[in-house]
């Protein structure tokens, strides 16, 4: 069998979810024959946020048994693989280096070749396994994640200019943290959006920071305090209704910035296409607001799905593939890279 048409075995493991998946291109459309993802959430949660050593074991403990039952799932076997793929990087180095090392291991002993992705071009391309469609070049891919907030101009196939990033504090973390001040669990993000529903976005005047910095860069430290000052400042205990209020101002003024910069940038560089993926895109107020937005410039909005816009194989798997599919694989000859940029 052509290679091109071999199933491929794809592994994430940057930070706090193990996810194995099998893929296989047909024509240039992606067919997930199984998908698996273990969220580490629980074993985090006391903690309020993910700990790197607790991140390590669980990635230990899951993955090979993970990798027998997807196989079992998709029926294919070791010896059908075409490619064997794992995250190279950005994250914890810790949590990288469990199936990075272990897809090497498991491509030299059963002859399969290995290849390293980068996570951030997993998320990049989300958006497109979605739709079960091809990539469409040029356009502009704002990707919104717990580590990351950054728009990318995609000129053409694995050619990209990060065009704005955040200075401080990305997107989903201050998601995270403004729930943490609040007395919410972690995730902040999804408890966040949930209050917000209940809110009155207008009662507390936050900042929408850098909007009209006349750049695309981003900054969510300023409005994490923002809320901080103004949650210190309340008369009397907090109420319900005041976490819910803070949450719709806080959300709205990521919202904004988000839409503004993104608006900004589609005018600039001419772009007919935006994408959104990383795990704060499963934000439905977020993605109602780039609709509007892209509906009022007349540009196409193409969302990530929510199961494929946090952490997953999947998208490390399709990166794989669409590389493979261009000839353009990383050798995994290359280590681990906690920094990796796209
Ligand atoms: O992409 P992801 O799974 O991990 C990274 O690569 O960082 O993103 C996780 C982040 C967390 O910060 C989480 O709070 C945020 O995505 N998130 C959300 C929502 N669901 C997850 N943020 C806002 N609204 C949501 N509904
Ligand atoms: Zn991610």
């Amino acid at each position: 069998m052509d290679v091109l048409m071999k199933p491929i075995l794809g592994i994430e493991s940057s930070c706090d979810e193990t996810s194995v998946a099998v893929m296989q291109l047909e024509e240039g459309i992606p067919r997930l024959l199984a998908h698996q993802i273990a969220s580490q959430l629980e074993h985090h949660k006391p903690f309020g946020g993910v700990v790197p050593e607790v991140a390590t074991r669980q990635h230990m403990q899951q993955l090979d048994p993970m990798v027998e039952s997807v196989l079992v799932q998709a029926g294919v076997s070791l010896s059908d693989l075409g490619l064997i793929a794992a995250t190279r990087g950005p994250g914890l180095a810790s949590s990288l280096m469990i199936g990075y090392t272990y897809a090497q291991g498991l491509g030299a002993g059963c002859a399969v070749p290995v290849a390293g992705i980068n996570h951030m071009e997993g998320h990049l391309f989300s958006p497109f396994l979605s739709a079960e469609r091809e990539p469409v070049y040029p356009h502009l891919a704002l990707i919104v994640s717990g580590g990351h907030t950054m728009l990318v101009h995609v000129k053409a196939a694995w050619s990209y200019e990060i065009i704005g990033k955040t200075r401080d504090d990305a997107a989903g973390e201050a998601f995270d943290k403004v729930a943490k001040l609040l007395g919410m669990e972690y995730p902040g993000g999804p408890e966040v959006e949930k209050r917000a529903c209940e809110g009155d976005a207008e009662r507390f005047d936050f900042p929408r920071s850098m909007l009209h910095s006349g750049d695309y860069a981003f900054s969510f430290s300023g409005l994490k305090t923002a809320v901080r000052y103004t949650l210190e400042k309340l008369p009397g205990a907090v109420t319900d209704q005041d976490r819910a209020d803070m949450c719709a101002g806080f959300q709205q003024a990521v919202i904004d910035v988000l839409c503004g910069k993104s608006k900004k940038a589609l005018e600039e560089f001419d772009l007919k296409l935006l994408t959104v993926s990383g795990g704060v895109s499963c934000n439905q107020m977020l993605v109602t607001a780039l609709q509007k937005m892209c509906d009022e410039i007349g540009v196409d909005f193409l969302p990530s799905n929510p199961k494929f816009s946090t952490d997953n194989a999947a998208m490390i798997t399709y990166a794989a593939a669409l590389r493979q599919q261009d000839g353009v694989l990383l050798s995994v000859q290359e280590d681990i890279d906690p920094n990796l940029s796209l």
